[in-house]
């Protein structure tokens, strides 16, 4: 069955380019995002692994690791990091998983057969450190992703586990939230809202981002 939010994230043992990776143990007390390439030596995917590579300071400061996989061998990555390191002018910083059987491709789903029945699509799986899968991503290979937006999501998720707000259409971190609906207790909004809110109706009320 395809993997929903809230599943655990199913767990596996696989080679990297980082030595071998039990993922549950990996991910240890942190975040993870797990993401899918088609194929090493490919265009996009190059752009998008350096692209990791260069802002994975940021990643760090979300306390979140990040981890890619394709489905050729650890051999082959190792020789595409270094194309990735010379055309895209980084440093590679993260692991790259081996995923020659399709193993993880296939528990995760990352194999959509209409679009392509042997490569992975670029799916992104976001993950907490209790291991359940928060949120998904998926774009066909020839789109590839941004990952300003994968930033904006973890910040989403780490902001709504700990105040009770959403985050509206095209929200930045630092930007004003939504109360959710569900509070209502003019005492409890006081607490948890010191700076106010501003209702436009009783169901769409803005407040400032609450940790800021
Ligand atoms: C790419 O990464 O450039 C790519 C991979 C598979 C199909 C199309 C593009």
């Amino acid at each position: 069955m395809a993997i929903q939010l809230g599943d655990i994230a199913p767990d596996f043992s696989a080679e990297s380019t980082e030595g071998t990776i039990r993922f549950h143990d990996w991910i240890g007390d942190k975040w993870a995002v797990l993401f899918s390439h088609p194929k090493d030596f490919t265009p996009v995917c190059t752009t998008e692994l350096g692209m990791v590579a260069r802002i994975k300071s940021e990643f760090d400061k979300r306390n979140t690791k990040v981890l890619a996989v394709s489905v050729d061998d650890v051999p082959s990555h190792k020789g595409w990091i270094g194309d990735i390191e010379e055309t895209q002018s980084t440093r590679m910083n993260f692991p790259i998983l081996a995923d020659p059987d399709r193993k993880v491709s296939n528990l995760y789903g990352m194999i959509h057969p209409n679009a392509n029945d042997t490569l992975t699509v670029r799916s992104v799986f976001f993950i907490d450190p209790r291991k359940k899968v928060r949120a998904m991503i998926t774009y066909p290979a020839s789109t590839g992703r941004n990952f300003d937006e994968i930033l904006r999501v973890i910040d989403s998720l780490q902001l709504t586990d700990h105040h009770q707000v959403a985050t509206p259409a095209n929200w930045k971190n630092g930007e004003d939230c939504v109360i959710v609906p569900s509070l209502q207790d003019p005492e409890e909004l006081k607490k948890k809202f010191p700076k106010g809110y501003k209702a436009l109706r009783p169901y769409l009320r803005m407040t400032p981002q609450p940790n800021r």
